[in-house]
């Protein structure tokens, strides 16, 4: 009875899709290492060297399996500096030697802070996360620490900034500019005035002053703020740079 369900046409049409959506959507492949809690002395035995073990690397304190990105992250990869540590702050730096393979943001600005996060995203996205790593960024209960919080805030008040600062540039039209070797520099606009002005979430967001070229109408030149480039005319549509 069993075996004649078991052959029944029905059954065996069933069983061949099964294993067709398995084959196509292809289940996907687990790490062989269990989402646990890392001490950063055993993520450093993971640092690629040993063939038989994974490779690991820790991300504001989020561990992930990267041994599928051996070529990156093996011996050798142009991103080994990463296997077997937390090296966040060298995402931004681009420090991969000495003390630049720290897991400290201490004094990053909050673009850089959100660009790690970001960062830790693409990781998420990409690679298995395998647990989280005692220290700085998670407690030995696996707790987000302060740190962590901190870090995450600061990245969250940067991507808000960062929107509204693109929703007020969007209302300003910027100057075109080109750039040659005989010319220099040169900016433009097809209607109205160029003038310098100031990024008004900059020092917010990065720390640093930050001005861009925009395009005001005769009657918005008395505005505060705007700065006509050196050397050129009050009513210029052009100006060198
Ligand atoms: C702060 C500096 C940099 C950091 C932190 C960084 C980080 C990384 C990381 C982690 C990967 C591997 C991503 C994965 O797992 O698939 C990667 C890939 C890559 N990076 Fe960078 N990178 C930096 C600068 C650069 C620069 C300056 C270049 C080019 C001039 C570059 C070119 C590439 C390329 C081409 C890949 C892809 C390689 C491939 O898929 O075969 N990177 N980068
Ligand atoms: C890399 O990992 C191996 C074992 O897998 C270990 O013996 C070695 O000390 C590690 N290197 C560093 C720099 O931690
Ligand atoms: C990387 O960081 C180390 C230690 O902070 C520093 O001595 C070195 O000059 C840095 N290298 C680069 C390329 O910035």
């Amino acid at each position: 009875m069993v075996a004649k369900a078991l052959l029944s046409p029905s059954f065996i049409g069933l069983a061949v899709s099964v294993a067709f959506v398995a084959l196509v959507l292809r289940f996907p492949v687990k790490s062989p290492v269990q989402a646990r809690l890392w001490t950063s002395e055993e993520l450093s035995m993971y640092n690629g060297t040993d063939n038989g073990l994974p490779i690991l690397l820790g991300i504001l304190g989020s561990v992930f399996d990267v041994t599928k990105g051996k070529s990156h992250y093996g011996p050798g990869g142009g991103y080994h500096h990463f296997a077997g540590r937390d090296a966040s702050r060298a995402f931004v730096s681009g420090n991969f030697s000495g003390d630049g393979l720290t897991d400290s943001l201490h004094g990053l600005s909050g673009t850089e802070m959100k660009s790690v996060v970001d960062w830790r995203d693409f990781y998420f996205r990409s690679y298995t996360f395998v647990g989280h790593l005692v220290g700085r960024y998670y407690d030995n209960q696996g707790r987000p620490t302060k740190f962590l919080k901190g870090v995450e805030a600061k990245a969250a008040r940067a991507a808000q900034l960062l929107e509204k600062q693109k929703k007020e540039e969007a209302k300003l039209p910027s100057c075109n500019s080109r750039w040659s070797q005989q010319e220099g520099g040169e900016v433009w606009c097809d209607v109205g005035y160029p003038r310098l002005v100031q990024r008004p979430q900059e020092i917010a967001l990065t720390g640093k002053m930050s001005m861009r070229c925009a395009c005001f109408k005769e009657e918005e030149l008395s505005q505060p703020g705007l700065e006509v480039y050196k050397g050129c005319d009050y009513l210029s549509q052009v100006c060198r740079v």
